[in-house]
């Protein structure tokens, strides 16, 4: 794991754009495995900004509730549109979002996979972490070998995301998710984490033990992992001082 902290979110988001536009650049047809939430969107704003090529580009989206057709103010698939895909030159054809109105959910969720695996895997996944350690929706004892699946989220999970819905008894009990396999297999995996509330969730992921109560701890078993967290969400990691200085020692051409 490669733990990069910078002084807050906008660095943060920028050097994280730096390494989309990079693996766009090197692979002009890659696939990207992405996330919704608070936390991409300045991201995702970078990424406008830069006016990539996006035409080759594949994308696969992490979740998305159970429920919520692509019109939902609330659903991911609105997210994307919105936030990214709109603003951007992709293909319809080649963004992928789990279906929440999917009648048959677990076909659908076989096909995912199979539509993953059928344009070669994913090259980059692109992560946030929720406050209980979540990837994706998968919940603290989410098996760490699941594959795309329905979900039931958890009361913190919930009250977390209460915020976008108004009211918390407005937020679905159930989401169609990667798993923790699925994410697993990504080429490479990118972890954002910002402010103090996901500390405690980021230490536990990068040096606690690898453990299903903490799905993203699983990343320690990635081979090429980072993690690029503000100066807020560091706040509870005890080696910071070996990570910036690892950092700093980076030779340039290994940067962004
Ligand atoms: P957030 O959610 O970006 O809205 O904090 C992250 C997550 O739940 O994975």
């Amino acid at each position: 794991m490669e733990v990069i902290i910078q002084p807050d979110v906008t660095a943060a988001s920028q050097l994280a754009a730096r390494m989309v536009a990079r693996q766009l650049r090197e692979k002009p047809n890659s696939v990207l495995g992405l996330p919704t939430g608070s936390t991409p969107l300045l991201l995702y704003r970078e990424l406008v900004a830069l006016k990539l090529d996006w035409r080759r580009v594949t994308t696969f989206n992490l979740d998305e509730y159970v429920g919520l057709g692509p019109d939902h103010p609330q659903s991911y698939a609105r997210f994307m549109w919105e936030n990214l895909f709109r603003q951007v030159n992709i293909l319809r054809k080649n963004v992928h979002i789990p279906d929440g109105l999917a009648k048959d959910i677990p076909k659908f969720c076989t096909r995912y996979e199979r539509q993953i695996r059928q344009v070669g895997g994913i090259d980059l996944q692109v992560l946030g972490i929720g406050t209980d350690g979540h990837i994706g929706f998968n919940e603290p004892s989410s098996s760490l070998a699941s594959r795309t699946r329905i979900k039931t989220l958890t009361a913190e999970t919930r009250r977390d995301n209460a915020r976008f819905f108004g009211r918390e008894e407005d937020v679905p009990h159930h989401v169609i998710t990667m798993g923790i396999g699925t994410i697993m297999e990504a080429r490479q995996v990118l972890l954002l984490a910002f402010g103090e509330n996901k500390a405690a969730a980021v230490a536990a992921a990068v040096e606690g033990p690898i453990t299903a109560m903490c799905p993203a701890s699983i990343l320690q078993m990635h081979p090429v992992a980072k993690i690029v967290v503000d100066e807020a969400a560091a706040g509870r990691l005890q080696k910071t001082d070996y990570y910036r200085w690892v950092f700093a020692q980076k030779p340039l051409w290994q940067r962004w």
